[in-house]
């Protein structure tokens, strides 16, 4: 399962490279607001930093919902750096887009993913990613995880490329869910996947072997 980072934080993008465990990043209109970034020409310096930092996939969200401009703002962002995924709404004027892009070679993302008929358009208009979004399924009683699932089913099923992305990743569980799901991808907050590394019994060990070899060598 590749690991992505949900953030446009570069301090913790940086953290995450330095691990040695990321495979790409994803943002969207929110994380970049997030962290400040506004403006056309920051927000193409800060996709292009973001690609210099990680060696993977970086997806960058066109904003336009418009067929017309969904491809110019993503024929943009694909011409920015070579690591650049084009991330569209599944809408469908985003699956035309997403077809369009992949009869060109371009990489896309479809976002805001909630339901498998949704991922199945996706996969059909030939996308790189789907991203069913599974924290805000949580949210409304509804069960994110059997989502990706399903998607990953269907998907191994007809023999479809796409890779299932498990977005909206809220906690440390939901990556492991995610993982026994069978998604390809996990796109979480550092947060969640520094979670991954926590057990008390390590701590305890650990503090235990660093008193046993200080008693003898401290
Ligand atoms: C996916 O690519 C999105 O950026 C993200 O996972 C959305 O998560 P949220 O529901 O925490 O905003």
């Amino acid at each position: 399962m590749k690991f992505f980072i949900d953030t446009a934080n570069l301090e913790q993008i940086r953290e995450a490279q330095d691990l040695g465990i990321l495979d790409g990043v994803t943002t969207n209109p929110s994380l970049m607001a997030k962290e400040g970034i506004k403006g056309d020409e920051n927000i193409i310096n800060h996709y292009k930093t973001i690609c210099e930092i990680v060696d993977g996939d970086v997806s960058a969200e066109v904003i336009s919902t418009d067929f017309e401009g969904m491809i110019k703002e993503g024929e943009a962002l694909a011409a920015l750096h070579p690591q650049i995924t084009i991330k569209v709404p599944v809408i469908k004027e985003g699956i035309k887009a997403i077809k369009y892009f992949s009869d060109k070679g371009l990489k896309t993302n479809c976002t805001l993913v909630f339901s498998a008929g949704q991922a199945l358009l996706a996969a059909k208009a030939g996308a790189t990613y789907v991203s069913p979004f599974i924290g805000r399924l949580d949210d409304i009683s509804t069960d994110g995880v059997a989502l990706i699932k399903q998607i990953v089913d269907m998907y191994n099923y007809y023999g479809y490329d796409t890779q299932v992305l498990a977005a909206s990743i809220r906690h440390t569980l939901h990556i492991i869910q995610c993982a026994e799901a069978g998604a390809d991808v996990v796109t979480a907050p550092l947060s969640a996947i520094l979670g991954l590394l926590k057990h008390p019994l390590t701590d305890i060990g650990l503090e235990k072997f660093l008193a046993d070899y200080n008693k003898l060598n401290g």
